[in-house]
């Protein structure tokens, strides 16, 4: 049994990382509490607003995003915070050595039917003599740690700080992340693939054929049959890709031309992408591997199409052709 806290400490995890890595977790087993209390903890239903992001806001996207707000201003290593609810990014302390990007509630539509929902953390470095919304344009390859907390059956984390991915097990008696998974290894190959089939017309022609190609299964040009499944809270589809394996896509799409890409980079892209990477996987947008988009804007939406390697790559060669 080895919490988060010895094992940050064991793999010589730089102090001033891991102590803002323990506030994380904080924050992660603070919602898990309030998720675990459901309808008792007053968190279900919605408001009346609306975020940048053009989405009516549930009760607990605004009480998670509060909750983290609160704890990382008041952390001393935070220089700024992003949000998925927030309309900017918001200064903290000067002297701080980290910008945390965040989606406090990942699979917000979720929440009401009591089925699994997470928070996803990123960390990249402060700039010296770069503050606002442009500290933050850095690619994703400058992360210093990428995580998120799934509520699910159990409360779990998975954690990257370059050095591989980990996973833990919020223990509810200690109320301690203890660690589960010391080295997480995405399978290679897989018969799994994640999408929301109900966007297929709107596709672009490679997702089209890849596809198809895959749900034509045995009889198709794959020669094999595959599986598929949709959790609708990218949290639960990522932990799945990297507990069992997968492939995991929230293609480019024409239904609402104003809006292409549905993922955000820094709060959910970004973050994925390198626990992915460091469980052996591939995360691309189809043309691009994630962790080097250059971004231009903190709330900036990508294409997202990451899992096992060999099966991403398969999927990648479709956009080629
Ligand atoms: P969020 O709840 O943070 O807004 O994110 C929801 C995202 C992601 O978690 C999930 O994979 C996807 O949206 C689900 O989209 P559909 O509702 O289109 O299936
Ligand atoms: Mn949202
Ligand atoms: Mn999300
Ligand atoms: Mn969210």
């Amino acid at each position: 049994m080895s919490s988060l806290h010895a094992q940050l400490q064991s793999r010589n995890v730089d102090p001033e990382l891991a102590s803002l890595i323990l506030t994380l977790a904080e924050c992660g087993s603070a919602i898990s509490t309030l998720v675990r209390g459901g309808a008792l903890s007053g968190i279900l239903g919605a408001t009346e607003s609306e975020n940048v992001q053009g989405e009516t806001q549930k009760k607990l996207d605004v009480i998670a995003n509060d909750l983290i707000k609160e704890r990382l201003s008041a952390q001393p290593l935070v220089q700024a915070l992003a949000s998925e609810e927030e309309d900017h990014s918001v200064d903290a302390n000067p002297a701080g050595r980290f910008l945390v990007s965040f989606d406090p509630l990942d699979g917000s539509s979720n929440i009401d039917i009591n089925s699994l929902v997470g928070t996803i953390f990123s960390v990249l470095p402060a700039q010296s003599g770069v503050s606002g919304e442009a500290a933050f344009m850095q690619p994703g390859r400058n992360q210093l740690a990428a995580c998120y907390i799934l509520y699910g059956p159990a409360t779990v984390m998975a954690l990257t700080t370059g050095q591989g991915t980990w996973m833990f097990t919020l223990d509810p008696q200690t109320d301690t992340f203890v660690l589960s998974d010391g080295q997480v290894q995405i399978p290679q190959q897989t018969g799994e693939f994640a999408i929301n089939a109900s966007n297929q017309r709107f596709w672009q022609p490679a997702m089209q054929r890849y596809i198809a190609d895959l749900i034509a299964g045995k009889e198709g040009p794959r020669g094999r049959n595959f599986n598929m499944r949709w959790i609708a809270a990218m949290v639960g589809d990522v932990h799945r890709v990297l507990s069992r394996g997968g492939l995991f896509t929230y293609p480019q799409d024409t239904k609402n031309p104003a809006k292409p890409y549905k993922l955000r980079l820094m709060y959910e892209a970004n973050p994925m992408a390198m626990l992915v990477e460091q469980a052996g996987g591939v995360a691309s947008t189809g043309y691009e591997t994630i962790l080097d988009i250059e971004p231009e804007q903190i709330h900036q939406r990508v294409a997202v199409i990451l899992g096992s390697k060999d099966e991403v790559e398969t999927c990648l060669d479709y956009h080629k052709a």
